[in-house]
């Protein structure tokens, strides 16, 4: 079934990499200019455009997706940006490194969104000022996360099977910031539990702004397909943003979640690692306006010079341009993260954009022998060069 597709416009686009004093301010409940969710006012065109953006959102991938990932995915078209789960219980105990480590680029990341992940309401309402207080334009609630220790603290998916508390939570954190607050959910809990489309009915009418689905059960974890007609069923029932996500690989799948969910964005998460590209492609394919964004210039020196990366030939798979985004990549990384952390972690992407390249498997075994930078410029420099 093709679906209408609710239009976006353009002067809702935020600029990308926006300077503190343009981003946008968003009235808060009740103030001038607050017209609530689901409006269709000036205010809810800011909201829109804090919390949608170009519609290409970057999921949130704890251990992968950090702000150095984040930023180079902006690069190709990527819009909105979210952190990797943050634990509000860890940070109101004043274990604030997640919290300072996710907004160590946020002057390269904005509109950035914050996940918070948690079950205790105030605690959550006091991190997410925190959050605000770092810098972050939106804030989004995880009632989605699977992990056995998370749900075991009722929190993340294991909050769709407790709706009363989970309403406490997004009206607490709603009230405590001005920033839009979002929710992800799952499908449900398990196949016998299916309820995000009333979880999302109740996510609206607590003030969410925008309701991000992705459409497995907790029981699946990340296996099996997502079902996407429930991501058209929560777009049938709320009048919020919907945004969808769960296996969208290529530009055609994009096309098909949006021609059959009719959702107002869609968010990419494992289809864009190793190809941050994917979202420039993707926004080519839906006619989606995905504004070229030059790598920040105080990272040019980490590609040794000042000349831009060449996102045509990145995309084409240039084996130089891909080493300088990796330099880049780096480079950013470096400016918040310790170096052993940095190359312990650069090693996946490393893997993920050789990925079908000759000699690729070659590759992989020698990527864990670099032990600092030097060695990994050595590995980088003799794999990604021309052949
Ligand atoms: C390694 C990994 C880490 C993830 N971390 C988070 C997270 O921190 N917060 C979250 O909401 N979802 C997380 N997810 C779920 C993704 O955001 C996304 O919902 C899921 O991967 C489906 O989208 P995709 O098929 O485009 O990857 C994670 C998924 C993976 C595979």
């Amino acid at each position: 079934m093709k679906r209408k597709q609710d239009d976006i416009p353009r002067s809702a686009l935020v600029p990308q990499s926006s300077p503190e004093s343009e981003r946008p301010r968003i009235p808060r409940a009740g103030e001038a200019g607050s017209d609530g969710p689901g409006s269709t006012g000036a205010a809810a065109d800011v909201v829109r455009s804090v919390v949608l953006g170009n519609r290409l959102l970057f999921a949130p991938l704890a251990g992968i997706a950090d702000p150095a990932v984040r930023v180079v995915a902006r690069m190709f078209g990527a819009g909105p940006l979210m952190s990797e789960m943050v634990s509000a219980h860890g940070v109101a105990r004043g274990k604030s490194k997640e919290l300072v480590q996710q907004t160590g680029l946020v002057d390269l990341e904005h509109p950035l969104a914050i996940q918070l992940v948690g079950s205790d309401p105030l605690m959550m309402a006091k991190v997410a000022v925190m959050a605000v207080a770092r810098g972050a334009d939106s804030i989004n609630l995880n009632m989605a996360c699977p992990a056995r220790k998370i749900v075991h603290g009722e929190k993340g998916s294991a909050l769709m099977k407790d709706p009363p508390r989970a309403r406490e939570i997004m009206v607490a954190v709603r009230e405590a910031v001005q920033a839009p607050v979002t929710v992800k959910i799952r499908a449900g809990w398990d196949a016998e539990s299916v309820n995000c489309v009333p979880f999302s009915v109740m996510a609206e009418e607590a003030g969410m702004a925008a309701v991000i689905v992705h459409p497995r059960t907790r029981a699946q974890g990340f296996s099996g397909r997502a079902d996407w007609s429930l991501i058209g069923a929560v777009k049938d029932a709320v009048r919020i943003p919907v945004v969808g996500n769960g296996d969208i690989r290529t530009p055609d799948d994009a096309a098909r979640m949006v021609e059959t969910t009719g959702c107002d964005a869609i968010m990419i998460g494992r289809g864009a690692l190793g190809r941050p590209w994917l979202f420039r492609q993707v926004g080519r394919r839906l006619g989606w306006e995905v504004p070229p964004v030059q790598p920040p210039p105080q990272a040019e020196a980490a590609v040794g010079g000042t000349e831009a990366i060449d996102l045509d030939a990145a995309e084409a798979g240039v084996r130089t341009e891909l080493a300088r985004l990796i330099r880049l990549q780096v480079g950013l990384a470096l400016r918040y993260k310790p170096e052993l952390l940095v190359v312990n972690e650069i090693r996946k992407h490393m893997i993920w954009y050789s990925k079908g390249m000759p000699d690729s498997a070659k590759f992989r075994a020698k990527v864990h022998t670099a032990n600092d930078v030097p060695a990994l410029w050595a590995l980088v420099d003799e794999f990604f060069r021309d052949v």
